[in-house]
């Protein structure tokens, strides 16, 4: 396998990269610059950000000073939580393409369901922003449209006012994380589930029984966790704003993880913790 070339399908045919890079407390200015050109350098094709990030701007240098051209890209961000409504959803979605600098996303993503500005009207809200994020990609300013951070409550709402089901859910899949419920209910409905948080936020790393297979496969935990995470059919969107490792993460494709191994780590339960309470969270 190749890591350039493989991809998975989303419902509505695009291709999308089966790891992508990921940004959430990549610093914006030259860090955040140098990283996503040093991503696309070393092979990514997916890098996903979120107006919540702080990077866009740097984001987009980061994409241009790569070199690469924009159609070999595969680009996601993310409605942030007090943009949760029709007006709101299309004018940040102007301001994030003006930030990165492009002129169509691939893949656009309601952040979180029930956003605390929202808590008591939240499936109005995403609703409202939903039927904008449909405009936007009839329009063909967007290629694809999805979620994160819902369960099947919060799609079985969005469902009931949809024109186009969401393509993606991207939610925290980790070791010991494996969210059996809503991977199925997704499963279920063909959509493609990003793994965010492949590494724990870096806590997987301290996990015994994590040292253990790294030394029995001779691959760094990193390379365990992301393997595992293909392995489940899931798409891995590893951080890192270091070289070598931003490289370590991509050799994945030639080794593969027994049954019993890919059992052991979704049985570590709660190793680096678990996903926030979307219904719960204070933001
Ligand atoms: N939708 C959501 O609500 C949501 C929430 C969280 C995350 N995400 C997305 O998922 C992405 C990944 O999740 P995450 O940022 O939470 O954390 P993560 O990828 O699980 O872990 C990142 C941490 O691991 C370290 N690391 C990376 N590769 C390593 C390696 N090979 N060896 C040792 N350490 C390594 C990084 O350090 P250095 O950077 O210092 O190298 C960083 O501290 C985010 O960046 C974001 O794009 C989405």
């Amino acid at each position: 396998m190749n890591h350039q070339t493989d991809m998975y399908t989303l419902a509505n045919g695009v291709g999308i990269p089966c790891i992508g890079y990921g940004t959430w407390q990549t610093p914006d200015g030259d860090v955040a610059v140098r990283a996503v050109a040093d991503a696309i350098e070393a092979g990514y094709r997916y890098i996903d950000t979120a107006q919540a990030y702080g990077n866009e701007e740097s984001v987009g240098r980061g994409i241009r000073e790569s070199g690469i051209d924009r159609r070999e890209l595969f680009i996601t961000t993310k409605l942030w939580n007090r943009n949760h409504s029709y007006e709101l959803t299309m004018r940040s979605f102007e301001e994030s393409m003006n930030k990165l600098g492009l002129d169509y996303l691939d893949l656009f993503l309601i952040h979180w369901p029930n956003p605390i500005a929202f808590r008591d009207r939240w499936q109005e809200a995403n609703a409202e922003s939903w039927k904008a994020m449909e405009e936007l990609y009839e329009a063909g300013k967007i290629r694809a449209i999805g979620v994160s951070n819902f369960r099947p409550h919060h799609l079985e709402a969005l469902l009931k006012n949809a024109k186009i089901a969401p393509a993606v859910n991207q939610i925290r899949l980790c070791p010991g994380e494996t969210q059996d419920e809503t991977v199925s209910w997704c499963r279920e409905r063909g959509m493609v589930l990003e793994a965010y948080s492949p590494l724990g936020v870096g806590r997987i790393f301290e996990v015994p029984e994590m040292q253990d297979l790294a030394e029995k496969y001779g691959r760094s935990i990193a390379q365990i966790c992301i393997r595992w995470s293909l392995q489940r059919g899931w798409l891995p969107l590893p951080k890192s704003v270091t070289p070598s490792r931003i490289r370590e993460n991509l050799r994945v494709f030639d080794f593969e993880l027994s049954e019993e191994d890919v059992q052991l780590i979704a049985d570590l339960k709660g190793c680096v913790g678990y996903a926030k309470d979307p219904d719960q969270i204070g933001f």
